[in-house]
């Protein structure tokens, strides 16, 4: 399978999000190259790099970008000693890269946002776009829910927003780095408290405890990468001649000092 068929089968996950802003597509080296061994990852770190050496890998399908900036910009491949190295390393190996991101957050069943639902067992969906969904619970309290989600995401420092003891029966899930109007969508959908990635800290909690909600951060990385394991299934699925390899990044946030 040549690089630019993996592409195109990806970018037919959901060809209305495949638009020319859309920043899906193949990264660095060639459509023309043939691929046998491919990683699958969160986002492409020096360690994925070391890993991708260790393997052999010819390719890698990223949800992230590689280079610190959404496009991964001709401009942010030099912008610094370790852009530049990165892209060094990255050539030397002959590595294919391919991002898939706007194809892939809302897919139905294996998307990242239907597998981390999935892996937190929220079943009972009351709403969904392609950004957010919202969820029945059991009743339970923001500080268990907090331990849960902690628990099965594998996210050692959630940090909540709102009493501890404040009783949750309905939740949204908004993934990654989610916006402001995801966050309101959930809320005015019932939610009583979102669970996020990321979000300015002056924006996402100062609007959830105005609005007398609660909001836990469980971190970009964390609320998506479940949702890779379940792309390399996918792919793996799809691609019978080609071993695609499951690469785990952990979360960049260090252990707790205090
Ligand atoms: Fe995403
Ligand atoms: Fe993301």
């Amino acid at each position: 399978m040549k690089a630019s068929d993996l592409d195109r089968f990806c970018a037919g996950l959901m060809p209305e999000r495949r638009t020319p802003e859309s920043v899906d597509g193949i990264k660095t080296g060639e459509g023309a190259k043939e691929l046998r061994k491919v990683g699958v990852t969160w986002t492409v770190t020096n360690a994925v790099l070391d890993k991708a050496e260790r393997l052999g890998l010819d390719g890698i399908v990223t949800h992230e970008p590689t280079f610190f900036d959404h496009h991964d910009s001709a401009e942010s491949r030099t912008a610094s000693e370790t852009a530049r190295a990165k892209q060094k390393r990255i050539d030397e190996l002959g590595l294919v890269i391919i991002r898939l991101h706007d194809c892939w957050d809302g897919y139905p069943e294996y998307g990242i946002g239907d597998a981390t639902a999935r892996v937190l067992g929220w079943t009972e969906r009351l709403e969904a776009t392609d950004i957010g969904r919202v969820f029945r619970l059991a009743e339970t309290t923001l500080a268990d829910l907090a331990r849960d989600v902690a628990d099965k995401l594998g996210c050692p420092n959630p940090r909540i927003f709102g009493d501890p003891a404040t009783k949750i029966s309905v939740v949204g899930l908004c993934w990654g780095h989610t916006s402001l109007g995801s966050v309101v969508r959930c809320t005015e959908a019932g939610a009583d408290c979102v669970v996020v990635g990321e979000l300015a800290e002056w924006q996402g909690p100062q609007y959830i405890l105005d609005s007398g909600k609660t909001m836990i951060y469980a971190g970009h990385c964390t609320t998506e990468k479940k949702g890779m394991e379940t792309a390399r299934e996918l792919l793996e699925k799809n691609f019978a001649d080609v071993e695609f390899i499951y690469i785990d990044v952990p979360e960049a946030f260090g252990p707790p000092v205090l």
